[in-house]
């Protein structure tokens, strides 16, 4: 059985294959009836709010022609103490594939273990596969002039500055996805929200190399990006240490200066949802290098790409 836990559960070949499929998909979007899904019903439970996965992913498992079950977490039995485990083993009777957000990633690997359907990743506090896909995906049809066969080889050695919270699960799947498909990836943030050693452990166990950097000079990582990409520096379930965070990450908020630094022709991306004044400038936010409407639109395509290809892949 093949699920989507993390960046690695994809080997180069896969990932370039989804990124092709998610091009077509994207182009024949609503002229084409895709029936990937047909016969299916696949569970979306959510832990965590959410907008865009939430939403993306409904429509995706409706225009693969499955059926998309919304399942809140605090609606389940789940809630009141029924185990993940017979949750699985329950819900495999009735869905052919589930699609979780949830806070501890281990209930995504215990699920996955005790179920006898795919599991996605629709966001952990480790992880975020599905979104640095997409994120790729979208530097891959403008770096490689739209020929989907280049799309994996166009990221290569390309330059990434991730800015503020380089604990967080965005840059867990920058550092992590980053290594699989050879991007460099330049953190920069403040002493305390360095990369953690979960994720450096996570390189480890998939045979990668530590090919990150990170500085505490916002300046030193923008220097020569390709791309410059900021998340929220109060992830959900973080709110507690809101003030603290607050003060300590703004010398790392994306402003023009900054992006003054990265390339002339520097991307500017975020994974939404956006916070304008604190990560971000409304500025940065609604310049021209910023392609975070494209970014949050092929989540859609891409995650479409991903559940087709696990399905062929049982
Ligand atoms: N980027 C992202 O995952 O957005 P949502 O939290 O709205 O799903
Ligand atoms: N790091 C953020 C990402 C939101 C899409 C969070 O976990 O809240």
């Amino acid at each position: 059985m093949r699920h989507f836990l993390k960046e690695t559960d994809l080997s180069l070949a896969e990932i370039q294959s989804i990124f092709a499929q998610a091009a077509l998909l994207k182009s024949q979007r609503g002229q084409t009836k895709s029936q990937d899904l047909a016969q299916q019903s696949w569970g979306l439970l959510f832990f965590k709010k959410s907008t865009r996965t939430r939403v993306s992913f409904q429509v995706g498992v409706h225009e693969l022609g499955g059926l998309p079950v919304m399942l809140n977490a605090d609606d389940m039995q789940i809630s009141r103490g029924e185990t993940v485990a017979d949750t699985a083993k329950v819900l495999s009777r009735y869905l052919h594939g589930m699609v979780i957000r949830c806070h501890e990633h281990k209930l995504l690997e215990d699920f996955a273990q005790c179920g006898t359907m795919p599991v996605v990743n629709a966001l952990s506090d480790f992880l975020h596969p599905c979104q640095f896909m997409t994120d790729m995906f979208t530097l891959a049809e403008r770096w490689s002039k739209g020929k989907p066969e280049n799309f994996a080889s166009s990221l290569k050695g390309r330059k990434v500055a991730f800015l503020g919270d380089t604990a967080c699960n965005m840059a867990n799947s920058f550092i992590l996805g980053g290594a699989a498909l050879g991007v460099e990836i330049a953190l920069a943030g403040p002493a305390g929200y360095e990369p953690t050693a979960e994720i450096k452990q996570q390189l480890k166990k998939d045979g990668l190399k530590e090919t990150f950097t990170f500085t505490t000079d916002a300046a030193a990582a923008v220097k020569g990006a390709d791309m410059v990409y900021t998340d929220v520096w109060v992830s959900m379930g973080m709110e507690a240490e809101k003030a603290e965070r607050l003060k300590t990450m703004q010398p790392y908020q994306v402003n023009s200066k900054l992006m003054a630094l990265a390339k002339p022709d520097a991307y500017f991306m975020h994974c939404l949802p956006a916070h304008p004044g604190e990560e971000v400038t409304a500025e940065v936010l609604a310049s021209p290098q910023s392609i975070i409407f494209d970014q949050a639109e092929n989540r859609l395509h891409v995650q479409k790409a991903i559940l087709a290809h696990l399905t062929r892949h049982r």
